[in-house]
């Protein structure tokens, strides 16, 4: 199963973007565009990023009535994206209806991933404010469970939780983990944190790295550094 570092271009400005991966010449790493710079630049900023060379993770968390996310994933997959992402709180119907949505004439499509319960979600807001009273780790495993049966490819999740939900829903199943730091660098407001290689030893398949890159001092260097402890070259 391919392995890759994923760099969040969390920039808000297609200039800023541009010059940053511009500083990549000899690789094209994976690039994450979330919904801050899809909604400043529109779909012409993943054609941009595309044209480069980069395989490219679309994070923009669909959820909404299934035939709206079906139509909708049939527009991101036209992008010719790799990666695309929706709320597996949205359920099963809307999920499938998702994967519909991405499959092209020809039968290829991008991978879709679910974001289970978000982090930044507690135990206290979870019971409080969603009614759910299953402990947050059950909630995860369930939702994970549930993309699985759907037909998804796999999640978004702590690398913490990595091995967990290749237990629960088989090794095939995609881990796609942000909360990566390395060892000497800042944790941000990151709060459970793995480094590059342990998240390797978790077994996470793909790993999403922010600011240890993007603000580097030197983030080529940064990058080789986080793709050689990751996929231990
Ligand atoms: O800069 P940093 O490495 O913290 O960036 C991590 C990226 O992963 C950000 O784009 C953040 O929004 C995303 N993310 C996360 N935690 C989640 C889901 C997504 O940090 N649970």
């Amino acid at each position: 199963m391919a392995k890759d570092v994923i760099i969040a271009c969390d920039f808000a400005q297609e200039a800023e973007t541009m010059a940053f991966l511009e500083q990549f010449q000899e690789e094209k790493p994976f690039v994450k565009i979330g919904m801050e710079l899809f909604y400043a630049c529109g779909p012409e900023i993943v054609k941009k990023i595309k044209k480069r060379g980069h395989p490219i993770f679309l994070d923009l968390k669909l959820h909404d009535i299934p035939n709206t996310v079906k139509k909708t994933m049939a527009v991101l997959s036209a992008l010719d994206v790799d990666i695309c992402n929706l709320h597996a709180a949205g359920t099963s119907a809307m999920m499938k209806a998702a994967l519909e949505g991405l499959t092209r004439s020809d039968g290829t499509r991008p991978l879709l991933i679910a974001v289970t319960q978000l982090t930044s979600t507690d135990q206290e807001a979870l019971e409080q404010e969603l009614l759910i009273n299953e402990p947050i780790d059950q909630v995860v495993m369930h939702y994970a469970l549930n993309a699985k049966n759907a037909g998804l490819d796999g999640v978004v999740c702590s690398p913490l939780e990595a091995a967990k939900v290749h237990a629960a829903c088989g090794t095939d199943f995609l881990t796609v983990t942000p909360g990566v730091r390395f060892a000497d660098s800042a944790k941000d407001d990151q709060k459970r944190i793995m480094t590059p290689a342990k998240a390797r030893e978790a077994g996470s398949d793909y790993i999403v790295v922010g600011r240890p890159i993007t603000q580097a001092s030197d983030p080529v260097a940064a990058y080789r550094r986080c793709a050689a402890e990751f996929l231990g070259k």
